[in-house]
C-alpha cells in the first residue's frame, strides 16, 4: 500500500496545509515533503498547540512554505491561494481540545466554525477562478472527529450514516464545520471531501491530551490523572495510519462523502494508562515503586462522552485502507519517542504545565 501513494503524487502537486504545525498537521506535511514530490504551503497561526519544532525535518526542503496566518484573515487567504496556486486543500488547523472547549468556547466557535466559513468562501473564489482541467482535479479535504456523532453505549459503531449529535462545545463546533463544508458542496458543487477520525496519538502530540500527558507525567514521576474511574472507551490511531488515509481520501474519496477513520484498537482510558505505566517500566523501572501506583482518579470531565467507536468498513472496503500499527506496537513507539524527545517537549511544557482544564467550577483556564 505504502508504494501506491508515492507513485500517486506528482511535482505538479500543490498542497495547501492548514495548520500544519500541529500534532496532525504536522504528520501531514512530513509525509508530503519526505514521501511525496508534492509541494507543500503550511498556514498556521501558530497557537500554543503549534510548533514548528514539529517540523525541523522538512523545514530545508524547497517545496516546503510557511505562512504565519489566520484562517479568519481573509484578505492573506485570498493572496496566499492567489500566490501559491494550490491542487489542494487540506483544512486541519482547529481548536482541538475538548477540555479548553469547556472551560472557554469562544476560540472553538472562532476559528472551528467562522475560520472554516471564511476558508470556504475563499476557497470557493479561488476554485471558480481555476482553468478547466484544474477546476476538475481539485480538491478540498475536511479533516473532522468522530466525536460529532456524540456517545455510544457499550456496543454498536459510528457509520457515515450515524446522524451527527455533539454534545461537547469542541464537537459542536467541529459538526457546524462539517455542516458548512456539505453546503458548499450541496449549494455551490464546491469539490470538498470530509474525513472523520477516531482518537490519534503518536509522535509531536502538545501534552494536553490523554497519551503524552500520562507519558510526560510518568517521566517526571507525576500523579497520572484518570477522569472518572478511567472507564470511558476510545477508539485509538496512529496518527501515521492518519495520515496514509488522508492521502487516499484526498487522492481517491469521493466529493460529498464522509470517510469514518478508525483502528479497530478500542481501549479504555485505564488500560491506555496501564499500557503507558508497562512500557515506561519496560524501558526505565521506577525507582521506588511501579508507574502504576502514580493513577489517580480525579473528578469526571463535565458530559464525559461514554463511548466512541468507528466502523472504518468504507475506508477499508473502497479505498484500501487499514490501519498498519497495532494498540500494542504504536504505545511502545511513542513510549519511547518521548522518552527520547524531552528536547522536544520540555519547552512546551512551559506553554501547559499539565493543570487540569475544563471543570464547570472552574469558569475560566
Ligand atoms: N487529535 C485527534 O485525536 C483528532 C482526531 C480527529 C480529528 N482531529 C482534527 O484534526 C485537526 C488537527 O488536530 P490536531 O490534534 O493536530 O490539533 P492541534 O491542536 O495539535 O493543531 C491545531 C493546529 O491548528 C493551528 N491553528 C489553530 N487555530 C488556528 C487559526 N485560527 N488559524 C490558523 N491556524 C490555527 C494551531 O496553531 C495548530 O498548529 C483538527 O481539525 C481536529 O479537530 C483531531
Amino acid at each position: 500500500m505504502q508504494a501506491v501513494f508515492s507513485h500517486e503524487f506528482f511535482e505538479s502537486d500543490r498542497i495547501l496545509v492548514t495548520g500544519g504545525a500541529g500534532f496532525i498537521g504536522s504528520a501531514v506535511v512530513r509525509y508530503l515533503i519526505n514521501a511525496t514530490p508534492a509541494a507543500v504551503l503550511n498556514l498556521d497561526s501558530l497557537t500554543y498547540s503549534g510548533s514548528l519544532s514539529n517540523l525541523m525535518d522538512v523545514t530545508s526542503s524547497d517545496r516546503y512554505l510557511f505562512l504565519e496566518a489566520d484562517v479568519n484573515d481573509s484578505s492573506v487567504l485570498a493572496q496566499a491561494l492567489g500566490d501559491f496556486t494550490p491542487t489542494a486543500i487540506i483544512h486541519l488547523a482547529a481548536e482541538s481540545h475538548v477540555d479548553r472547549s469547556i472551560a472557554e468556547s469562544d476560540p472553538f466557535v472562532t476559528t472551528n466554525i467562522v475560520g472554516t466559513h471564511g476558508l470556504l468562501k475563499q476557497s470557493l473564489v479561488y476554485w471558480r477562478g481555476l482553468g478547466e482541467g484544474k477546476r476538475e482535479k481539485f480538491r478540498f479535504l475536511h479533516v473532522s472527529t468522530d466525536e460529532v456523532y456524540g456517545s455510544l453505549g457499550n456496543d454498536g459503531f459510528f457509520t457515515e450514516e450515524t446522524a451527527y449529535a455533539p454534545r461537547s462545545p469542541y464537537s459542536a463546533s467541529k459538526a457546524a464545520s462539517d455542516h458548512l463544508v456539505m453546503a458548499w458542496v450541496e449549494t455551490y458543487g464546491f469539490p470538498a471531501i470530509i474525513s472523520n477520525c477516531s482518537n490519534n496519538y503518536g509522535f509531536y502530540q502538545f501534552p494536553e491530551k490523554l497519551i503524552p500527558l500520562t507519558i510526560i507525567n510518568g517521566l517526571s514521576g507525576l500523579p497520572l490523572p484518570l477522569y472518572g474511574r478511567g472507564a470511558n472507551v476510545r477508539d485509538w490511531l496512529h496518527v501515521e495510519d492518519h495520515v496514509r488515509a488522508l492521502m487516499l481520501i484526498l487522492r481517491h474519496g469521493q466529493v460529498g462523502r464522509n470517510y469514518n477513520v478508525g483502528g479497530r484498537n478500542e481501549r479504555t482510558n485505564l488500560q491506555v494508562v496501564e499500557a503507558i505505566c508497562d512500557a515506561l517500566e519496560a524501558l526505565r523501572p521506577r525507582a521506588g515503586g511501579l508507574y502504576r501506583d502514580l493513577i489517580r482518579f480525579v473528578e469526571d470531565r463535565p458530559g464525559h462522552d461514554h463511548r466512541y467507536a468507528i466502523d472504518p468498513t468504507r475506508m477499508e472496503t473502497e479505498l484500501g485502507w487499514r490501519a498498519q500499527e497495532s494498540f500494542s506496537t504504536g504505545i511502545e513507539k511513542t513510549v519511547k519517542w518521548y522518552h527520547d524527545r524531552a528536547d522536544w517537549w520540555e519547552p512546551l511544557r512551559r506553554r501547559y504545565d499539565g493543570r487540569r482544564l475544563g471543570l464547570t467550577s472552574a469558569p475560566s483556564i
